[in-house]
């Protein structure tokens, strides 16, 4: 029998399947039925800062008469945040009791403010890792990309001063130089890159004039920008790597694997198929293995990587003459 067991972020996992950080796992009893049906390890929904604060906001403006007592401000702020943060908190720890597979936090920050002692508490709580969702929207025109990087670098920093166990983080493609950026990234002392995060795109409801969301859910044609930076990164970081995106059947497990991938992350797939499609893509990645005679994942994992391939050129190009015209309609 294959060993599908891989490392990720310095901890060892039964298999590569990383179910991604989503609603899916929003409940001890959910929890409980993906270990059943074979995750490798669960990532939990995002706290988000702004959640957190916007309440922090509302609350104030409603105590306007208040103002001047700084105490009880002070109270209700720390009452705030601890409401919010105790359920998150508590399924925690509930889910440590009951399952064996490692289960990561999220967080999903915008600044270096507020929030970073969460990630003590989170720890304290008994999680295993925490992932770090930061999103600053490149459409700020009066940020420089060198302002919005070096935030990155700040919230990092402050998130690894309060914590020993490890932290990923989870990132866009919006970055000028991304080759760089994800290198610089995986040398701050994080123990783990998620390649990519989906965002939430608008689209238009043109009958009503409104702004709906367009697909909530993935697609697999959506894994090939994933796939080509994690064959451009895995041997050229210092952390692990989890593709993330359009990951949707088995093949595509084994081409991150490929790729340099130590893990994969899923979403879309179980939302649309169910928790069984965990149990038909491990089987799939096993058939893979033994079809090739590989006894381990340590034996595959990168091989396809843009430094071993014959023509590292291809990785690179993205505007294909050769393709373009000889397509056919
Ligand atoms: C319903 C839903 C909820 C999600 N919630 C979160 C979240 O709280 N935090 C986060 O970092 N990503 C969240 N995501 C993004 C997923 O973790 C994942 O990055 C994205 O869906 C791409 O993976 P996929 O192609 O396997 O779906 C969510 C995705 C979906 C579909």
């Amino acid at each position: 029998m294959a060993d599908l067991s891989t490392r990720y972020m310095g901890i060892s996992l039964r298999n590569p399947l990383i179910i991604g950080s989503s609603g899916l796992s929003d409940s001890v009893e959910k929890i409980k039925n993906l270990e059943k049906n074979g995750a490798g390890a669960i990532v939990l929904r995002s706290i988000f800062e702004e959640e957190i604060v916007k309440e922090y906001e509302e609350i104030f403006q409603a105590m306007d008469s208040f103002q001047s007592n700084l105490e009880y401000l002070d109270y209700y702020d720390y009452k705030i945040k601890e409401k919010n943060i105790e359920q998150y908190l508590t399924l925690i720890r509930n889910a440590k009791k009951e399952v064996n597979i490692p289960i990561f936090a999220s967080i999903n920050c915008l600044s270096a403010q507020e929030w970073t002692f969460f990630a003590r508490k989170l720890q304290e709580a008994g999680a295993d890792g925490i992932e770090l969702n930061i999103f600053s929207h490149p459409a700020d025109t009066s940020r420089s990309s060198d302002e919005i990087e070096k935030e990155y670098f700040e919230i990092i920093e402050k998130v690894l001063s309060e914590v020993n166990i490890p932290v990923a983080l989870k990132v866009g493609y919006h970055f000028s130089n991304l080759e760089n950026i994800l290198q610089k990234f995986s040398k701050t002392g994080i123990q783990g890159l998620i390649l990519f995060n989906r965002y939430f795109n608008p689209d238009f409801d043109i009958d009503h004039l409104r702004v709906i969301p367009s697909y909530i859910l993935s697609s697999p044609s959506e894994l090939y920008l994933s796939l080509r930076w994690v064959e451009i990164m895995s041997d050229r970081i210092d952390c692990s790597i989890a593709a993330s995106t359009g990951i949707h059947n088995g093949e595509a497990v084994v081409k991150q694997l490929l790729a340099g991938a130590d893990a994969v992350q899923i979403v879309s797939t179980v939302y649309k198929n169910g928790v069984s499609c965990l149990e038909t893509m491990l089987k799939y990645l096993e058939k893979w293995m033994q079809k090739h005679n590989y006894h381990s994942i340590e034996q595959f994992k990168g091989k396809m990587c843009q430094s071993k391939s014959d023509n590292p050129a291809l990785y690179e190009r993205v505007q294909f003459l050769r393709y373009f015209k000889e397509y056919k309609h």
